[in-house]
């Protein structure tokens, strides 16, 4: 799987909590993010990149763990390969649509997220009758990668970007970035209990699952290492970053260059 960086290590931690036979690669492009302020062409080429790379160790399937990524570059990468390829978009669209009471689905993301319509469309292409109200939340990224979880002016920059979707009536509202499960108590606090939150990190593993179930691509024991990540770029923070994210230490970390190849170890 990949991401723009270690946000997508929610989707890692999410999968891996569900595939304990599952051998997993995780690549995280930390030279090049944020992506979610990139147009469609760069976020193509870049994930084109990397799936060339992963594609070296032979992987059963690719999941893309980044809404940006998966917004702009899911419809490529599936023409490239000939293994499954999923997104965490359609699971999140998917998981909003069993959510919703009222056919009101709030979406909160980046910039380039929200900018491509991708979950508008997952959605209504399911059920053309459901309103979508969106919303692109630049400075969430920053201030959860900052650590400023439990910090007052996150719950206010968070209540100015949800408050307008509340004020529509939406009653399921999904968190469409990797890095916001992080915030999901300050989420709930402010949309109260009559919201429901999709998680598309959760979804996605859901779905991951039961795809390779379909498959018949479960594994049924553990073969090679349990857990590699690979970056880009090994930058002062990224320790301390990554494993708040995965939610318990981190592994060893491999380093690659601009032509993917290793480094450091
Ligand atoms: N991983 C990105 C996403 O889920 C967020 C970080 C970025 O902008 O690169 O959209």
């Amino acid at each position: 799987m990949f991401d723009s960086g270690i946000g997508g290590l929610t989707v890692l931690k999410a999968v891996m909590e569900r595939l304990p036979n599952e051998s997993l690669l995780y690549f995280g492009d930390t030279a090049r993010l944020p992506y979610g302020t990139k147009s469609r062409e760069t976020v193509i080429r870049f994930s084109t990149e990397i799936v060339n790379f992963l594609l070296t160790r032979n992987p059963k399937i690719i999941v893309i763990a980044c809404n940006t990524a998966s917004a702009y570059a899911l419809e490529t990468i599936k023409a490239m390969v000939d293994i499954p390829v999923l997104g965490v978009i359609e699971p999140g669209a998917d998981a909003a649509l069993r959510a919703t009471r009222n056919n009101k689905v709030g979406v909160i993301g980046t910039r380039a997220t929200i900018l491509s319509g991708a979950y508008v469309e997952a959605i209504q292409s399911r059920k053309p009758d459901t309103k979508v109200f969106s919303k692109a939340c630049p400075l969430l990224v920053p201030i959860i990668e900052e650590g400023w979880i439990d910090h007052p002016v996150t719950r206010q920059i968070t209540e100015h970007y949800v408050g307008p979707l509340l004020d529509c009536g939406i009653d399921t509202l999904i968190l469409g970035c990797t890095h916001y499960p992080l915030l999901k108590p300050v989420f709930s606090a402010i949309v109260g209990p009559d919201v429901s939150l999709v998680d598309s990190a959760e979804e996605t593993a859901a779905v991951v699952e039961g795809l390779l179930k379909q498959k018949h691509l479960l594994s049924k024991a553990l073969r090679g290492p349990r857990c590699e990540i690979v970056v880009s770029d090994m930058h002062l923070n990224l320790r301390i970053q990554a494993s708040r994210f995965l939610g318990t230490e981190i592994p060893r970390i491999t380093v690659v260059n601009s032509e993917f190849q290793e480094i450091t170890g």
